[in-house]
């Protein structure tokens, strides 16, 4: 049987953190409801000790929305974690997601602290928030994970999991990891710690080199069942790990992976674009999966393939996503198959062969001048120049 894989959204919260983005109280609801039809299982919905705005949304957000659990962030200090618990604890599922820095950098330059002050700090974090209530999960980070002395981490992880946390989260804050060595990480975690099976393993990559997802699969590959990832791929500096590439990848290559989500994935494109516009951010056109491009086929020789059989040039359906079909953008490398499909669908399907011949060489000399050939050139060239022979 497949293993299931649970997604954790951090668009509202590592997605927020986008230089240039902040949304208020019902752009994040918006959001957050569109997350929950997406079919997600966690929503990190804020940080509110950051500002009363902030912790206004996530108690919004924690009071309607009832399917996924809903997380806030908190520093591994009781103000943050009380702050965290006041906006959360009406959701049905709440968690409460601690944080503290573990590696050596950022302890001595950033915390100012001796690393037995940190593991201590880090298990009276989780211990306390863990006492709040019966109902809430705990959450807890080791920032910069991967840059931290495995021996320390271990030693902090098997703290915090007898502490009561319930998911490890292990972040490759800068993204610097590469996905053998990121997957050899987790591998060792799963090995080294001995009560790890008590907790869920999470995954949180961010994509400085490009590699948040490929991190985030060899992660999966070697034993955690959570990824934390955004749409867009939204978050700090390159971003986080972008939910929809992971779960069409997983989706796509099921026969590879063999894990499942719960994603409906027929909603990824209307999220995508709710979120892009919401937040101002918009998605270049390669982008994987939800990039205008992304089902658009321009040349001839691709085109002809397409409609012949989609799965020539096509892994996955514009359809699987939310679209209602592919792109055939034609331009100076398009053919003639799909020039003449395109006249079909605007309506000209009572040309003859020498009228389609004409208006194919008129196309191309107008391809040559211009990047892409709208419908309203296609018709400009046969009310003007073709239906006047
Ligand atoms: O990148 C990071 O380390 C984070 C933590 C708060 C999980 O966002
Ligand atoms: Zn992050």
């Amino acid at each position: 049987m497949s293993k299931r894989i649970y997604i954790f959204d951090t668009t509202l919260r590592d997605g927020e953190q986008t230089p240039g983005v902040s949304l208020n109280i019902q752009e994040k609801l918006e959001i957050a409801r569109q997350l929950e039809r997406l079919g997600v299982d966690c929503i990190e919905a804020g940080f509110p000790i950051a500002s009363n705005g902030d912790f206004e949304a996530v108690k919004a957000i924690a009071q309607s929305i009832r399917k996924p659990v809903i997380t806030a962030l908190a520093r591994a200090s009781k103000q943050d974690i009380d702050r965290a618990w006041e906006a959360i604890k009406f959701a049905e599922k709440p968690r409460i997601h601690t944080f503290l820095a573990t590696s050596d950098i950022h302890m001595e330059f950033k915390l100012k602290m001796a690393p037995q002050e940190v593991k201590k700090r880090a298990i009276e974090a989780v211990a306390y928030a863990k006492s709040l209530s019966p109902k809430v999960e705990i959450e807890f980070s080791p920032e910069d994970g991967t840059r931290t002395r495995p021996e320390f981490l271990y030693e902090v992880l098997e703290g915090v999991i007898a502490a009561g946390a319930d998911v490890v989260n292990i972040p490759d804050t800068v993204g610097y990891s590469t996905p053998g060595e990121y997957g050899a990480f987790i591998a060792g975690i799963k090995r080294n710690v001995p009560n790890i099976d008590k907790a869920v393993i999470s995954l949180h990559c961010h994509n400085d080199l490009g590699l948040a997802v490929a991190n985030s699969l060899a992660g999966i590959e070697n034993g955690a069942l959570q990824i934390e990832c955004a749409i867009n791929g939204l978050g700090e500096r390159a971003g986080n790990a972008s939910l929809e590439e992971l779960v069409m990848a997983l989706k796509t290559r099921k026969n590879y992976y063999d894990f499942e989500t719960n994603i409906i994935t027929e909603q990824i494109s209307r999220t995508s674009g709710l979120v892009s516009r919401t937040t101002g951010i918009h998605i270049q056109p390669n982008k994987a999966v939800v990039g205008a491009n992304a089902f658009a086929h321009e040349s001839g020789i691709h085109q002809h393939g397409v409609l012949n059989n989609r799965l020539t040039y096509e892994i996955m359906t514009p359809e699987s996503v939310g679209l209602k079909k592919n792109l055939m953008v034609l331009g100076k490398h398009s053919g003639r198959h799909a020039f003449e499909e395109r006249l079909n669908e605007l309506g000209y399907s009572d040309l003859s062969h020498e009228e389609i011949n004409k208006a194919f060489i008129k196309f191309k000399d107008l391809a040559d001048k211009k990047k892409t050939v709208s419908d309203g050139d296609i018709e400009a060239i046969i009310t003007e120049d073709i239906h006047q022979i």
